[in-house]
C-alpha cells in the first residue's frame, strides 16, 4: 500500500520535476530578464509557496558572513562603554547568538551586552545555555521538530577556534567571554504576551521559524516580533514569506538596512533552487517596486 502511495505521488511530482531540470538549463543571463522574473514568481505562488512547511532545530555557526559584518557595524553606532540589548527568538540551539554576540564583541569589545535567547523547545534552549557542540552531530536531537544538520562541520572547526574551545573529548565549548550576560528560555513567538516577557531591544533576531506558518500566523507572528524592537532599534527577520515580510514592515515604517543587501542575500547555500523550493532566496529584482524593503533582512525602526 505504501509502495503505492509513493508511486503515485512520484507520478504526480513528475511534470514538477521536468519543468524544474528544464529551468535549470536556462542560461542565468535569461533567467535575470522581467519575463522570467515573471514566470518565476507564478511558478513560486502557483506551486511553491506552500509545500514544505515544516519546522526544524538546524542553526549553524557564522552561517551568513556579510549579515553579521553588517550587524557589528551597525553596533559600532553606539557609544563607547554603551549597554545594548539582543534577543532571538527561536534561538534553537543558540549558534545563531553566539554568532552575533562573536561579531559584535570583536569589533566593539567597550559595548556592554546583554543577550537573550528564547525556543519553543526546551530541549533546545538546555543545549544553547550548555553551548557544548559535536562535530557533525546535531545538538538538537531530542528537540520537538527535526533536528536538521549539525551546527558545526569538522571541516569548519579551524575557523570556529576564536568562538568555541576544543575539550579533550572531541566536543567544543563556547568560550566564556560570549557566554557572559547570556540568558536563555523557552517562549512562544506568536504568544501575544510576549512583550511581557522582553523589554525593548536594540537588536531582534527572528529567523528561519516563521517561513513554515501559515500565512495568518507569521503575520500575528512577525507583529509581536516588532513589537520588541526598540525605538531606533533593529529586526533581522529571514526565513519568512516575503509577501507577509513587506506587508507588515511596510505598516510599521521599518526601513530596510541596504549596506551590503546583495552579499547577505546571495550568502547563504542551502537556500538557492527558487523558484522550486520553497525557502530558496527570489533572486534579486530590482524592477519590483518594493525590493528595497523585499530582499532585506535587516530593518531599522526609525524613532522620526
Ligand atoms: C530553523 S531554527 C532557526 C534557528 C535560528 N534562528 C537560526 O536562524 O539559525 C527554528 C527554530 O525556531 C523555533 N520555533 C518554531 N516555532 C517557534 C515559536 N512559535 N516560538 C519560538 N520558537 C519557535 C524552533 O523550535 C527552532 O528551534
Amino acid at each position: 500500500m505504501s509502495i503505492a502511495i509513493t508511486g503515485l505521488s512520484s507520478l504526480r511530482q513528475a511534470p514538477f520535476r521536468l519543468c524544474r531540470a528544464l529551468w535549470e538549463t536556462i542560461p542565468n543571463s535569461v533567467r535575470r530578464t522581467p519575463a522570467m522574473f515573471r514566470a518565476g514568481r507564478y511558478i513560486y505562488h502557483r506551486y511553491t509557496r506552500h509545500t514544505g512547511k515544516f519546522q526544524s532545530h538546524y542553526t549553524q555557526f557564522m552561517r551568513n558572513p556579510p549579515l553579521l559584518a553588517t550587524i557589528a557595524t551597525l553596533a559600532s553606532k553606539y557609544p563607547r562603554g554603551a549597554g545594548i540589548k539582543i534577543a532571538s527568538i527561536g534561538c534553537s540551539t543558540g549558534a545563531e547568538l553566539y554568532s552575533v554576540l562573536y561579531a559584535i564583541k570583536n569589533l566593539r569589545g567597550d559595548l556592554l551586552v546583554t543577550a537573550q535567547g528564547a525556543d519553543i523547545s526546551n530541549v533546545v534552549a538546555e543545549a544553547a545555555r550548555r553551548g557544548v557542540y559535536i562535530p557533525d552531530v546535531p545538538a538538537a536531537e531530542g528537540g520537538l521538530y527535526a533536528a536538521g544538520r549539525a551546527e558545526v562541520a569538522s571541516v569548519d572547526v579551524p575557523s570556529l577556534v576564536e568562538l568555541l574551545e576544543p575539550l579533550p573529548d572531541g566536543s567544543l565549548r563556547v568560550r566564556d567571554w560570549l557566554r557572559e550576560g547570556v540568558t536563555w528560555r523557552t517562549a512562544d513567538a506568536t504568544d501575544d504576551r510576549l512583550p511581557e516577557l522582553f523589554e525593548p531591544q536594540d537588536f531582534l533576531l527572528a529567523n528561519n521559524f516563521m517561513g513554515p506558518m501559515d500565512d495568518q500566523l507569521a503575520e500575528r507572528c512577525l507583529r509581536n516580533m516588532v513589537r520588541l524592537v526598540a525605538r531606533d532599534g533593529y529586526l533581522v527577520v529571514d526565513g519568512i514569506d516575503l509577501d507577509v515580510k513587506t506587508r507588515i514592515l511596510t505598516q510599521f515604517g521599518f526601513r530596510p538596512v541596504l549596506t551590503n543587501q546583495r552579499e547577505i542575500w546571495e550568502a547563504e547555500g542551502l537556500k538557492t533552487g527558487w523558484p522550486w523550493l520553497r525557502w530558496a532566496r527570489e533572486p534579486i529584482d530590482r524592477s519590483a517596486g518594493d525590493w528595497a524593503l523585499r530582499y532585506s533582512v535587516i530593518f531599522h525602526r526609525d524613532h522620526r
